[in-house]
């Protein structure tokens, strides 16, 4: 579904990603762990190509992103559903708005029916009677799924989740980890999941990738987890202070 090959990136002289390989496959749950900085997010962005890489070639489907212009690219990133680190709703507009963003930017759908559609969805992540209300009326993790909702809303094949539970209380997180996973089974969607939290996202994940010095240094499932000694990787599972990772490196 996603194949990444030799991904770079930089800021100025600042190396980002220095040749990411990825691959994604079509209905699994994907996590992608890192120290912060390590540029997840950066990654992320590419990705769905609100930037541009320096080189490298990302596969969507078979269609190689980084070649396509600005129309092509509009039309792939409808496939993604986003759901951010913040999560980005609009403050100054209702819920029903923020949910129903792209049915009324992208469609021609009469308010009555881009409503239901809005109320339908915001059922199906567990919230209900909150049309009207500004995203500053809600707590962090009814926000959190306001945020699904709205990326769900128009079925996307693929849906990238950035650190979907920070900021949010335990028995939220585990509510939230519910829906992520009962989304993926209900609507089949290819998932990649960003999240600092490795309990949650080894709960979630079918496969994982550790990205380190702008690289992934670890691609597979949890038993090839478990089997593996590289002890970078053992180290940033265990939260340790001590071993080959320098404190600055990220
Ligand atoms: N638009 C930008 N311009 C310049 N530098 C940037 C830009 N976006 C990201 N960076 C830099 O790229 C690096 C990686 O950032 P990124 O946000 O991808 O980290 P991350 O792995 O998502 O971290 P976190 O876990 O804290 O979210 C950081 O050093 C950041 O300052
Ligand atoms: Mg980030």
């Amino acid at each position: 579904m996603i194949e990444i090959r030799n991904l770079q990136k930089s800021f100025g002289n600042k190396e980002v990603l220095k040749g990411v390989n990825l691959k994604v496959n079509k209905g699994e749950n994907f996590l992608l762990i890192g120290r912060s900085g390590a540029g997840k997010t950066v990654l992320l962005k590419n990705i769905i190509g609100l930037l541009r890489p320096d080189s490298g070639a990302i596969k969507i489907d078979g269609t190689d992103i980084t070649q396509l212009d600005k129309a092509h690219l509009e039309k792939v990133r409808l496939q993604f559903g986003l759901v951010f680190q913040s999560s980005a709703l609009f403050d100054f507009l209702t819920i029903e708005e923020n949910v129903g963003f792209f049915l009324y930017q992208h469609t021609n759908l009469k308010k009555s029916v881009i409503r239901k559609k809005v109320t339908e969805t915001l059922a199906l992540v567990g919230l209900k009677g909150i049309e009207d209300l500004h995203p500053y009326e809600l707590s962090g993790g009814m926000k959190k799924r306001v945020a699904i909702a709205r990326a769900v809303i128009f079925n996307p094949k693929i849906l990238i989740y950035d650190e979907p539970t920070t900021g949010i209380d335990p028995i939220a997180v585990d509510k939230i980890v519910a829906l992520i996973e009962d989304l993926h089974t209900r609507l089949s969607i290819t998932s990649v999941v960003v999240t600092h939290d490795l309990v949650v996202g080894l709960q979630l994940a079918d496969r994982l990738a550790f990205l380190l010095g702008g690289k992934i240094i670890f691609q597979g499932d949890k038993k090839d987890l478990e089997g593996s000694n590289d002890q970078r990787l053992i180290q940033f599972m265990q939260g340790s202070s001590g071993g080959p990772i320098k404190e600055m490196e990220v």
